[in-house]
């Protein structure tokens, strides 16, 4: 499975890359808002950073915007896949975007069906909300298995990103259950680096060799 970033923050962007672990990242509008910066100015500074697709969701409501808007960041760099929420509208914007070449990640996937529309539309991503789906009682990995196995069994090739990622057990769960992708928050990365054995190990091989060299 490999891991994308899900943050606008430049100075957490780069520092998770410095790991060496960034295959991708995802924005979305509430993120963008959350810096108070503008999308393209971002987005520009992303792909300087991250090699790797990166996703940048449009607001528009109607297909034939969300297809104007989406030519203009595509546009931008190659790396660049327009997200585009699963509308009815939504689905004729991947359509036409797709049939253009140009790469789209469909968010706010809920079921395996709205998954399977997506990926019919021609969705080289999906984004199945995990921590969303927790909020209100379901079962957010359930969601995650379904699509894996509704593309595996008819050898879908769009990419699953597991996303809403809220703790480290979500990471792991949606690498078992079959997700591509997680993309995961700053936050979620540093706790995913931590465990205590492996401080008190360093704390015992430090004082260990300072015995040695006394
Ligand atoms: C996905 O691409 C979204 O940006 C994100 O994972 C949403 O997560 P949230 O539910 O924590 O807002």
């Amino acid at each position: 499975m490999k891991l994308f970033i899900d943050t606008a923050n430049i100075d957490e962007i780069r520092e998770i890359s410095d790991w060496g672990v960034l295959a991708g990242a995802t924005t979305n509008p509430s993120l963008i808002a959350k810096e108070g910066r503008d999308l393209k100015e971002v987005i520009n500074e992303i792909v300087s950073i991250v090699d790797g697709p990166i996703s940048a969701e449009v607001v528009a409501e109607k297909a034939e915007d969300m297809v104007k808007d989406g030519e203009v960041l595509a546009g931008m760099h190659e790396n660049i896949v327009i997200k585009i929420p699963m509308t009815e509208e939504g689905l004729k914007a991947i359509k036409i975007l797709s049939k253009k070449g140009i790469k789209t990640n469909c968010t706010l996937i809920f079921s395996a069906n709205q998954a399977l529309l997506a990926a019919r539309a021609g969705a080289t991503f999906v984004s199945p909300f995990v921590g969303r789906m927790d909020d209100i009682g379901n079962a957010g990995m359930t969601l995650i298995s379904e699509v894996a196995q509704v593309f595996e069994i008819h050898g879908i090739d769009t990419e699953i990103i597991a996303a809403s990622i809220r703790h480290p057990m979500h990471v792991t769960e949606a690498a078992l259950q079959g997700a591509h992708i997680s993309t995961i928050p700053y936050k979620v990365f540093k706790q995913m680096l931590k465990h205590p054995l492996t401080d008190i190990g360093i704390e015992k091989f430090n004082k260990d060799w300072e015995k040695l060299n006394k």
